[in-house]
């Protein structure tokens, strides 16, 4: 049956709209919130093998390579595993050493892209387990993987992935908890990560509630910038990546995704009252580094926007711009971050009038190398 984009202008604003539904698709099945267990039932038969693996290495392209770094911390604390991750063109160019005790993990929302599919085949060569975490059922990956996670995020049009990256974000996430049921001391720490799972659709949905005034800042403000800066650190990295790549695709403009820890590294020097800025200062373990880049910013007569818990009262006596998002626990709070820069983003293309669901020079899958 023909996708329709029914009462949306894009197939993007749609996309963008499904998630506190998309999200739960990904879930379904899988996550028992009363018993606080998981069962990913495509990685039932390899649990053991992965667990005693040397190494996990992620293989990606675009956003979801991004959606291995917003997981990668959780990955490393829950299975005291080593982990890296590759960009797919990067990882084939430099040969990277891989060998039978390495888990690879090939994440693609196509499953189609061919520099990804060129990783695995790689990969398969040097005896390592491959697991494909893929959006397409029946796509090359999903076919030539040994095992893997369906993402579930249903057909994705606009060219810029959106549910597709919630999606991935939460099926690695599932991922990571699985591998760690083993542990008992880590009990706790799933627990709490699942019942943020639990809460996250009806947060999606106070954040789309929003809307108009993301719609807002980005006709009156944002579109009119010729560049974009987008800073944050810790689990928010991957997400100031996203969302420079969002605006990248969609409105042509430059941006930037800055991880705040190498700020005085070289970006400060970006600074003055005219550079936009939006700082993603949610209040995690690493907040008060990121207050500091706050500072650094605005000692520069920077004046940041400011992406913030609504539990953060700490900003209500400054002169900020903030847009508030309801706080979940560190390493689901990229996945509520996202959101408003997502429907920035879009904003953004829709006034300056681009093609939304098919960026110029870009394609859905990119099936070349
Ligand atoms: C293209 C798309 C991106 C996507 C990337 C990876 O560049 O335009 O939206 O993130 O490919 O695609 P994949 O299907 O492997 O996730």
């Amino acid at each position: 049956a023909a996708i329709m984009k029914g009462s949306f202008d894009h197939f993007m604003q749609k996309e963008i709209y499904e998630q506190p539904e998309s999200v739960v698709n990904t879930m379904r099945g899988r996550v028992n919130f009363d018993t606080h267990a998981i069962t990913l039932g495509g990685l039932k038969a390899y649990l053991s093998v992965i667990r005693r693996c040397r190494r996990m290495v992620f293989v990606a392209c675009g956003t979801s390579y991004h959606s291995c770094l917003a997981t990668r911390s959780i990955f490393e604390e829950l299975t005291e595993i080593p982990v890296s991750i590759e960009l797919a063109s990067d990882f084939l160019d430099r040969k990277t050493p891989i060998f039978r005790d390495d888990v690879c993990i090939f994440v693609s929302q196509s499953g189609e892209t061919a520099d990804t599919i060129l990783a695995m085949r790689y990969c398969l060569e040097r005896g390592a387990l491959n697991v494909g975490v893929v959006n397409v059922v029946g796509s090359t990956i999903s076919r030539e993987s040994h095992c893997g996670i369906h993402v579930n995020a249903g057909p994705e049009i606009g060219v810029a992935s959106t549910k597709a990256y919630t999606s991935q974000y939460i099926a690695l996430i599932m991922m990571a908890i699985q591998l760690s049921e083993d542990r008992i001391s880590f009990t706790a720490r799933r627990n709490a990560i699942i019942d943020g799972l639990h809460d996250l659709p009806g947060q999606i949905r106070q954040i789309l509630q929003h809307d108009k005034e993301f719609q807002a800042l980005a006709q009156t403000t944002l579109s009119k910038e010729r560049s974009l800066l987008i800073m944050g650190r810790g689990y928010q990295h991957a997400t100031c990546l996203e969302a420079a790549l969002k605006i990248k695709e969609l409105t042509y403009m430059h941006s930037e995704g800055i991880l705040a820890g190498e700020l005085k590294h070289g970006p400060l020097a970006l600074i003055d009252e005219s550079m936009p800025v939006i700082l993603i200062m949610t209040q995690d373990s690493l907040y008060a580094k990121t207050r500091s880049a706050l500072e650094q910013v605005t000692a520069r007569k920077g004046a940041p926007i400011i992406i913030a818990n609504d539990t953060d009262k700490s900003l209500d006596a400054e002169q900020h711009r903030v847009i508030r998002v309801p706080k979940t626990i560190d390493c689901l709070q990229g996945l509520l971050n996202i959101i408003p820069l997502q429907l920035l983003s879009y904003h953004m293309a829709v006034e300056k009038g681009f093609d939304v669901d098919f960026p110029r020079n870009l394609a859905k899958s990119v099936t070349v190398e």
